[in-house]
């Protein structure tokens, strides 16, 4: 289902710039941490050889400035009562997490940017798989900040299950106890992807490892940019070439490995095959002209 319906030809334009200015920024931190590598702590070779670490810090500090401006929000309606809502693709995010419950999992909360719409009773645990350690600071201020610190876990790990099992197992909940006995038991009711699966390392395994840590009857709740399609009346040629041009400039790079052009909508269909399809698979498709489109929804598991 597609929500709305293109913008002016130039605001379309104007809106393919969108990720050239994220890509600026985030190349001005790289530029600046190798930079200080070499001139400051003497590491003369540290962008060739350690190439991975000056990345990750970049991108920790790129994402840490970034999620700290203040969000666009929309001038609030006087004819209501109503504050002012976000806009753009974080507009898709509020009404779907607002509805987070359980045993909850956050697939790469960066700095908790999220956190403010987790705080419901009903969330019963929540843990952040977050690889990138630069941010567990934010992380944990955050989770304090929001008074959910007693039932917030940092995992320092990616969204694979061989770094997840083992750091869930070390926080010494016995989250996944069952699941040990009994893989079809699942881990958690809920699972959180927030522009995350763009970044995900061999993201098809990935979804289908997520798929099996749901329990029976759970949720997962994604709001991801994806390629767009242009195949289809509401995507965009010219949008879908801008995600190629942006790929081959090395957005990727810079952008903490980040992809413009995943078929993510299809590999989360496909996650559900073994057990026949998903229960219910609703997913919104938002921006399709743009260089960034989105999906959005819920995705239940079937129950045993
Ligand atoms: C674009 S940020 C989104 C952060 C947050 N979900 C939000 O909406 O503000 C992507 C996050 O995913 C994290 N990430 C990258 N690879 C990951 C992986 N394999 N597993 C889990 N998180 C990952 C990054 O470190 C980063 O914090």
């Amino acid at each position: 289902m597609s929500s709305e319906a293109p913008p002016p030809f130039t605001e379309r334009m104007l809106g393919m710039l969108e990720p050239a200015k994220l890509m600026t920024w985030a190349m001005s931190h790289y530029f600046r941490i190798c930079a200080e590598s070499v001139f400051k702590n003497g590491q003369i070779l540290a962008p060739i050889t350690q190439t991975r670490r000056l990345r990750d810090e970049a991108f920790g500090n790129f994402w840490v400035e970034f999620s700290s401006q203040p969000q666009r929000l929309m001038s609030p309606d006087p004819t209501t009562n109503q504050p002012p809502q976000p806009v753009g693709s974080s507009a898709l995010i509020p009404p779907l997490l607002k509805t987070a419950s359980g045993t909850v999992l956050d697939v790469g909360p960066g700095t908790g940017t999220q956190m403010p719409l987790l705080t419901s009773p009903s969330i019963t645990s929540l843990y952040g798989a977050e690889p990138c350690t630069g941010l567990h600071a934010e992380l944990r201020t955050r989770a304090i900040a929001e008074g959910i610190s007693e039932k917030y876990y940092i995992l320092p790990c990616g969204a694979a299950a061989a770094e997840l099992i083992p750091a869930l197992k070390a926080t010494g909940t016995g989250v996944v106890d069952k699941y040990e006995d009994d893989a079809s038991a699942g881990v958690f009711d809920t699972i959180l992807c927030v522009r995350v699966l763009c970044s995900v390392p061999q993201m098809e395994r990935t979804i289908g490892e997520l798929y099996g840590l749901l329990k029976p009857g759970g949720r997962l709740l994604v709001t991801e940019h994806v390629v767009n399609p242009w195949w289809r009346a509401k995507g965009s040629f010219v949008a879908r070439i801008a995600q190629g041009v942006y790929q081959f400039f090395g957005w990727s790079w810079f952008i903490g490995d980040c992809c413009l052009t995943r078929d993510i909508e299809g590999a989360l269909s496909r996650a559900a095959e073994v057990d026949g399809g998903w229960e219910s698979f609703e997913l919104e498709r938002s921006f399709e002209w743009s260089a960034m489109p989105y999906i959005s929804g819920t995705l239940v598991k079937k129950g045993l």
